[in-house]
């Protein structure tokens, strides 16, 4: 079993100058290579406060996660994020200087990936979210919020790596285009072995889903396996 992600007793508390708030309770779990999981929860019950630990943006507070067996905080953080995460945010976070093809290009060009092979790949992916090339070279805010947020997608997937995290990655997108986004997660997973983890209150990617754990008050635990 490739267990890629271990979490032991992950604990999360926000605090600011005033007041703390415990986000993540007690959270032991882990994840494998080649499956995809999705996590439901309430707003507010700490989902992306996991993937944000999950992505190597913060650093938890208490308890372990475990990375491919290594402690996140002996592992070089920056490189994680580089070499190994890819993550759909839940704003799309895209650079609004860029185009659209731009946009999917910058992460594999920060790896020094040729210019001809990033502008290959960007194009295999935008194609994949069902982007058409007259869009290519529009800056972000001239397209819509759905096709914004696949444009994210695409560049989250066209940089490569072994884990996949998304926080409500259909929250914009019409039926015909969740179904499109939720076989290309599966895909991720079940084709190129990707830890896929989609935070998520739609019914259809929960349903597509290997494993459907649930949030309650910074505590995860499994629903269906
Ligand atoms: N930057 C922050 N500073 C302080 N508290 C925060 C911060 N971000 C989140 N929280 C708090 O931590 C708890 C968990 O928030 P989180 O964003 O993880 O929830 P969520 O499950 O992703 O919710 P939603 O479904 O609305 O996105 C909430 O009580 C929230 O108010
Ligand atoms: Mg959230």
């Amino acid at each position: 079993m490739d267990k890629i992600i271990k979490a032991v007793k992950l604990g999360y508390t926000y605090q600011s100058q005033y007041q703390r708030t415990r986000a993540l309770l007690d959270v032991t779990c882990s994840f494998e290579r080649g499956k995809m999981y999705a996590v439901t929860g309430k707003s507010g019950s700490g989902k992306s406060t996991f993937l944000s630990l999950l992505a190597g943006l913060d650093v938890p507070t208490e308890g372990n996660l475990y990375i491919d067996g290594k402690e996140i905080r002996e592992i070089d953080r920056d490189r994680y994020r580089m070499n190994h995460v890819s993550v759909i945010y839940q704003a799309f976070h895209l650079f609004p200087l860029l185009t659209v093809l731009e946009n999917v290009m910058f992460p594999l060009q920060l790896k020094h990936v040729s210019k001809k092979e990033a502008k290959a790949r960007a194009l295999e992916f935008l194609g994949k979210v069902g982007l058409t090339d007259t869009l290519y070279k529009k800056m972000p805010n001239m397209i819509s919020g759905g096709e914004q947020q696949r444009v994210a997608i695409a560049r989250a997937m066209a940089v490569g790596g072994q884990i996949l995290l998304a926080d409500e990655p259909t929250g914009n997108l019409d039926s015909q285009n969740e179904q499109v986004i939720v076989e290309l997660l599966c895909r991720m997973a079940h084709e190129e072995n990707y830890a896929v983890i989609v935070v998520t209150h739609n019914e259809q990617v929960a349903g597509a889903a290997d494993v459907v754990c649930r949030m309650m008050d910074g505590v995860l635990e499994v629903v269906r396996e």
